[in-house]
């Protein structure tokens, strides 16, 4: 004969303590799933990346300013570097400092009014071009805008994100970083100076930008 058996009560697990696992387990695997990513990107600091690329755009500015057939295609890769340089910076560097550090509101304020004021020197630079008059001036008014900022960033803010977020983190960001330029525009871009800009606009700017380089580099060859 079936003996009826009562079902067994289901477990009661405190709300919060559940909801706090959850929350531990899901961290673990994004932490987890970040530095898989970090790693298969080459696990590089964000602070090393961002300073190796400001020696290249200090050798860049000197390079686009030589004469000869060789010019444009310095300019061009210039522009390119500082173009997706600063995506990368202003999507994920400066709103991380922003978060992280002590003062970091009106520092990454600070930076950000840095880079819009060099944009805006940049797309100047841009309209002209290698072989418009008066080329080499606004060649080395951006540049001195660019290092000033470079400088200040090294100084101010790339210390301190290295005093105030671990190593795992930073080579995280350095990895948001360079999966970040692998699709940022290449090309200057008045309105798209912030997290928000650079991430929403960044899919489908970079592309086009890619496009017609490539056409550009058609036409050229
Ligand atoms: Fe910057
Ligand atoms: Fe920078």
């Amino acid at each position: 004969m079936r003996t009826l058996t009562k079902p067994a009560a289901p477990q009661v697990t405190a709300g919060p303590l559940r909801t706090a696992k959850a929350t531990a387990r899901v961290a673990d695997t994004t932490s987890a799933w970040s530095l898989r990513v970090a790693r298969a990107m080459g696990a590089e600091s964000a602070v090393d990346v961002l300073t190796r690329q400001h020696r290249q755009i200090r050798l860049g500015f000197l390079r686009a300013a030589l004469p000869g057939p060789w010019r444009r295609r310095n300019f061009d890769r210039l522009m390119r570097l500082l173009a997706v340089h600063e995506a990368a910076e202003e999507a994920h560097v400066h709103p991380v400092a922003r978060r992280a550090l002590r003062h970091g509101r009106e520092l990454a304020a600070r930076r950000r009014d840095e880079e819009r004021e060099a944009k805006q020197l940049l797309i100047a630079l841009w309209r002209t071009g290698p072989d418009g008059a008066g080329y080499l001036r606004q060649l080395n008014e951006v540049r001195r805008a660019v290092s000033r900022h470079a400088a200040r960033e090294e100084r101010e803010e790339f210390k301190a994100l290295r005093k105030a977020i671990s190593p795992s983190r930073l080579r995280m960001l350095g990895a948001e970083v360079k999966l970040t330029q692998v699709y940022a525009p290449t090309r200057p871009h008045r309105w798209v100076n912030n997290e928000a800009t650079n991430k929403l606009a960044a899919p489908v700017l970079g592309p086009v930008d890619r496009a017609l380089d490539a056409l550009q580099h058609h036409r050229a060859s």
